[in-house]
């Protein structure tokens, strides 16, 4: 029954692109399981308080009419009687269901375990700019779209908006938190074991709302060390190379990438962009078919988002996607 639902509600979930399903029955990590268990617990007395109220509906309007034909001598008193059992069941599941879920909630605020990775991630529209934070601050770079996590440990995840609210959220992991312009608001997520797990934007924030994904991706903590070492490797750096040349003229105006002398922050950081699993925030799957669809025509494939249409010729999109596609 538990599988069925599951199934149901991931097939209702499924997105454009990402077709990952978000899952949100099926806690990965600490704080989505106590979720998932207090979902289940909540609609488990739901369910029950329908069932239970439709019964004695059904009795007491069958108890009636034994009454009206004078075959049943009900009286005031027993009446009076079901008034107080029900109005004890009810204080007492209400107040059950409340402490359960204070409970919940406080534990999700759980700080006594350090966390292993502190991330600032800022929702705009319509994607997510994610940066690691270091004691060192030539550790520190950032990304798009696309959260690395070490797992088996919590994360800090440090939440800001830069244009409208958003909702962080991914369901196998952790609850939803609003990211609030001029607000930072903390979350903590953590992955049981390896795995890519999908997110979502879950607050309205305009025409592209539904377009607004991202994926949480936890490693072995040794290869999330790998992979932080290898996001900290610059492109290599060549201004007279055609294709980093049309880069900097064309794009660098909005994306950056580690290496190179000139970016922008207004759209994406591109650095290591070739080894990231979509385009353009979970709409398209990242490969060279679908980048030259992105670059010859962002707005037919995510329309309302800032990437400009470039009207490139077909050897300019080449030029491009091999570039960037090359960046791994
Ligand atoms: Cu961002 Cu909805």
């Amino acid at each position: 029954m538990k599988r069925v639902a599951a199934g149901l509600f991931s097939l209702l979930t499924l997105s454009n692109c990402a077709r990952a399903p978000l899952g949100y029955l099926e806690g990965a990590g600490p704080a989505a399981r106590s979720i998932a268990s207090l979902g289940w617990g909540l609609l488990g007395i739901s369910v029950a308080v329908c069932l239970i109220t439709g019964a004695l509906l059904a009795f007491s309007i069958f108890r009636r009419r034994l009454q009206t034909e004078g075959l049943d001598g009900g009286d005031d008193r027993s009446a009076l009687r079901w008034i107080g059992v029900g109005l004890s069941i009810t204080t007492v599941l209400l107040l059950a269901s409340a402490v359960w879920t204070l409970w919940t909630v406080r534990g999700l605020s759980d700080t006594s375990r350090a966390a292993a990775v502190t991330i600032d991630v800022t929702g705009q529209q319509w994607w997510w700019e994610v940066r690691y934070q270091s004691d060192t601050s030539s550790r520190e770079f950032s990304t798009a779209d696309e959260l690395v996590i070490p797992a088996g440990v919590p994360v800090q995840l440090n939440l800001r908006s830069r244009d409208v609210v958003h909702s962080f959220w991914v369901p196998k992991l952790a609850g939803k938190m609003d990211m609030i312009p001029g607000q930072t608001n903390r979350i903590r997520i953590e992955a049981d074991r390896p795995g890519v797990y999908r997110g979502q934007c879950s607050e309205f924030c305009g025409m592209q709302h539904a377009q607004m994904a991202f994926f949480v991706v936890a490693l072995a903590p040794a290869d999330f060390q790998a992979w932080w070492n290898h996001q900290l490797e610059p492109a290599s750096n060549d201004p007279n190379a055609t294709p980093q040349r049309f880069f900097v003229e064309r794009c660098s105006g909005c994306h950056a990438i580690r290496g190179l002398s000139t970016g922008g922050i207004l759209g994406p950081n591109l650095s290591h962009f070739g080894s990231r699993r979509t385009i353009a925030a979970g709409v398209l799957p990242n490969d060279p078919s679908n980048l030259a669809r992105w670059l010859g025509d962002s707005q037919g494939v995510k329309p309302g988002s800032k990437m400009p249409e470039l009207h490139l010729a077909a050897n300019e999109v080449d030029l491009l996607t091999t570039y960037l596609e090359g960046l791994k």
